[in-house]
């Protein structure tokens, strides 16, 4: 098959010297198949770090075909913006509704793109720095973050261009990232007009709540009234000082198109639990994923989609690790009976049954040992309620409290 297209290099921060590589070559052929493989240069070198473990393993000379996201394979799909940042590549490059992933890879810029990887035309790697606002102007970043969600003209144009120009993370909600004295960066997310409580309030709760609760969750810091707003600030995993580090989405290890195809056999715990097996995690991610379940469905965090999970890799440790837990947020409407991913093979519903399933696949020698495991675990968040939901007013804690004891009754009941 004849390729068209120019070739997209990939360009890789070295998880262990911090070096910028060209770790690969992308082509879109005439059929509109994409095409991805090491690049000679890198395997010349004695590199050998698969970019994702699951879809793109390391074998030198082989040319792989994406098989989703219209020609973009699965790891180059996460280094994309999601709904926020594809909206506003739209409005600065005049995209159709309907322009494909790869355009968005191509428009969206490497400063702040999500893991470690950068695209760009030439052979050699760019000197991609990274370049994020400081903390000292969070006010003015949710400010205009605002505007540009509400299609206000610029308040500081400066603070705008620099906004559209690195909407590269994924999501729905606007977002930026600013960077701290220590050069840690935040995600910083603002509440929008459609929100139907203090999102980002409930947001910085649960992430304590779920840290509170023994479980590995990012840092987030609340900002009361931020540039006129409500706003949430967490802690970036793929990124300290001038290092990136490997991301790969759920979404990729579970082969499951995300948003798009409705692939729900394939949205599972249970499955993700088994791939992070076989990137060579070690069993307590497996138990710490099984935990988090449990969270998401006593809080009542049904939005747990394939994008809202990951892995990262440590060089430290030279293996992938399930990332922090972000984006888990309550749903402010209702208590939801089911979950976004199955708790066990063909089940959504939120009972003791169904999260006991599967346990075997999480990692547990038994039944017994799952059971013990989801019982302290009850116990550990309940115990962590009070003080995690402080910094809510009177009616939420409310919710979220007659939430907690309806989930725990539900978790803690075997039905027959
Ligand atoms: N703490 C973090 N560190 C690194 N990357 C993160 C972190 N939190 C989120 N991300 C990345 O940014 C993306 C968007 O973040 P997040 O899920 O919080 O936004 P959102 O707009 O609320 O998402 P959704 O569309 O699920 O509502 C995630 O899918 C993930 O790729
Ligand atoms: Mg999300």
């Amino acid at each position: 098959m004849a390729i068209i297209s120019r070739p997209l290099f990939v360009y890789l921060q070295r998880p262990d010297s911090g070096d910028w590589v060209t770790v690969g070559r992308y082509k879109m052929d005439t059929a509109g198949e994409g095409h991805f493989m090491y690049a000679p240069s890198y395997v010349d070198a004695g590199l050998t770090w698969a970019i994702d473990p699951v879809n793109l393993p390391f074998l030198p000379g082989a040319d792989v075909i994406a098989p989703r996201y219209q020609g973009l394979h699965d790891v180059l799909r996460d280094a994309c913006p999601d709904a926020w940042g594809q909206a506003l590549l739209r409005r600065e490059h005049n995209l159709p509704a309907d322009a494909p992933p790869l355009q968005y890879l191509l428009k969206s810029s490497n400063l702040d793109r999500w893991g470690a990887l950068a695209v760009g035309a030439g052979a050699k790697p760019p000197e991609a720095q990274v370049n994020a606002p400081g903390l000292p102007q969070l006010n003015e970043v949710v400010e205009e973050l605002t505007a540009l969600a509400e299609r206000r003209p610029p308040v500081r144009p400066k603070i705008r261009a620099r906004l559209v120009q690195t909407a590269s993370v994924g999501g729905a909600r606007p977002k930026a990232t600013v960077r701290d004295d220590k050069g840690q960066f935040w995600l910083v997310k603002p509440e929008i007009g459609t929100d139907a409580a203090n999102i980002p309030l409930l947001e910085h709760v649960c992430q304590h709540w779920g840290a509170a609760s023994g479980l590995n969750f990012a840092a987030t810091v609340f900002h009361p009234a931020a540039g006129g707003r409500n706003a949430v600030r967490i802690l970036r995993f793929d990124r300290s000082d001038r290092r990136r580090y490997m991301c790969v989405s759920a979404a990729s290890l579970l082969q499951a198109e995300y948003p798009g195809l409705l692939q729900t056999d394939r949205w599972s715990y249970p499955r993700l639990a088994e791939e992070l097996r076989l990137t060579g995690a070690p069993v307590e991610d497996r138990i710490e994923l099984f935990g988090r379940m449990v969270f998401n469905a006593v809080c009542g965090n049904d939005d747990d989609h394939v994008r809202n999970h990951a892995i990262v890799y440590r060089s430290e440790e030279r293996r992938w690790r399930l990332a922090p837990a972000f984006d888990v947020v309550p749903n402010p409407v209702e208590t939801p009976g089911r979950l976004h991913m199955q708790l066990a093979t063909g089940r959504f519903d939120i009972s003791r049954d169904t999260v006991l399933a599967d346990a075997h696949r999480f990692g547990f020698d038994h039944r017994a040992e799952a059971t013990r495991y989801l019982d302290t675990l009850l116990e550990r968040i309940a115990a962590a309620f009070d003080g995690a939901a402080a910094p809510l007013d009177h009616e939420w804690k409310q919710m979220l409290y007659e939430r907690l004891i309806h989930n725990l009754a539900v978790l803690r009941t075997q039905s027959d």
